[in-house]
């Protein structure tokens, strides 16, 4: 049977997943490694390029697992997407304690920010297709205030003035890299829903960007769905990355999974309970692909994560416990999501 990569490329479209370098160095566990390297077209680091992971001591890189990573696609003839460069969570602590203690000032942390993305950026030079730039930078209507806004350690340390920034220093560092922004609750346009209001938010974000000159190419929707949640519809998620294509953006969905609320004991063996998450979740991610493959500028479609033996999902949820987000289950065994993408990829 044809892989998602072999199917995709039909399309022009490049199927990724974000690899846990744990797991793929993993001996006992042959079946991660193999399909990394035949379904996918693309990679990202699931942690190892995280600044915690590239700098725990300042001024010491530890580059190691992620240039591992470069070497595991350059041998499998896989593009990488560079995941993150800048991002409130998973900041080394000399960081994050600097700046609380006052140690830092914020006219260092600007030049330290500034040398960061200097350094990595060069670092992987000519190695990366997409570098997600800035992630996550805007709030969510459940956060306070609710009214939109820039978040996080970032913005309220430099100022939303730090986006423009970020993306200026990294075209310096490495001018063919696609520099993204990336978020999630912006997959979808017209829903009725609030994240309609974050899609048209980082829109606006975006326009400014691009009338500034600033180097922005293209905006992630980042798809991590529920299927207990709102579901979308195709044309909305497609009214989404078709809003970001008319500013001249490309567009790609970066991190997808769908996660289901699971009940201890049943999932081993009762299908009358399991089907119809099965069912959901393929739903959900083939609502995500076709709107993709409906959009000429949506570049790549990257699973956050593809068999549930390796998912962030149950170490995130456990109150209601949640879990079965990805295409193959614990024991590799595709899933009908899987199934369903590929339908996707050949009748499309
Ligand atoms: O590395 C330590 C290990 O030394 C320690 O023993 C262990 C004990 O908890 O923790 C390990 O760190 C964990 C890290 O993943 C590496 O495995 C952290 O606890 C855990 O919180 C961290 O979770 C990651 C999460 O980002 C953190 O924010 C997930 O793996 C990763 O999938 C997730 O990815 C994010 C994207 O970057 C951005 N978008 C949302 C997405 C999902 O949250």
């Amino acid at each position: 049977a044809q892989s998602l990569r072999e199917l995709a490329k039909r399309h022009g479209l490049y199927v990724g997943t974000a690899v846990d370098m744990a797991a793929l160095n993993d001996a006992a566990e042959p079946r991660y490694r193999e399909l990394a390297a035949s379904e996918f077209s693309t990679v990202t680091a699931e942690n190892v390029m995280k600044w915690e992971s590239l700098e725990p001591t300042r001024g010491t890189y530890n580059w190691g697992p992620a240039d591992e990573l470069i070497d595991f696609a350059r041998k499998n003839n896989q593009r990488v997407r560079g995941h993150v460069l800048v991002w409130h969570n998973q900041l080394p602590a000399w960081l994050t304690s600097g700046v609380a203690d006052g140690s830092i000032s914020k006219a260092e942390l600007r030049q330290i920010l500034r040398n960061h993305i200097t350094a990595v950026v060069t670092h992987f030079k000519g190695k990366i297709w997409q570098w997600d730039v800035v992630n996550e930078a805007v709030s969510d209507p459940w956060d306070t205030p609710s009214t939109l806004h820039y978040k996080g350690f970032w913005a309220q340390n430099l100022g939303p003035g730090y986006i423009a920034d970020a993306f200026r220093w990294a075209r310096a560092a490495d001018p063919k890299a696609l520099l993204f922004y990336n978020d999630y609750n912006i997959e979808a346009f017209g829903s009725g829903n609030p994240a309609d209001d974050k899609t048209q938010f980082v829109y606006n974000m975006a326009r400014d960007l691009r009338a500034k000159g600033v180097p922005i190419d293209g905006v992630g929707a980042q798809g991590h769905l529920g299927t207990q949640y709102g579901n979308f519809s195709t044309l909305q998620v497609a009214a989404a990355l078709r809003k970001f294509a008319g500013l001249g953006l490309a567009t790609a969905l970066t991190e997808v999974d769908v996660r289901s609320q699971i009940t201890e004991g049943v999932e081993a063996g009762d299908s009358a309970e399991i089907n119809p998450r099965l069912q959901a979740s393929a739903a959900n991610f083939s609502v995500l692909m076709q709107a993709c493959l409906a959009e000429r500028h949506c570049l790549s479609f990257t699973l956050w994560g593809f068999t549930d033996k390796h998912s962030w999902v149950p170490g995130a949820f456990s109150d209601p416990p949640e879990g079965l987000a990805t295409v193959y289950d614990e024991n590799y065994q595709p899933k009908l999501a899987y199934h369903e993408l590929k339908s996707d990829l050949i009748f499309s």
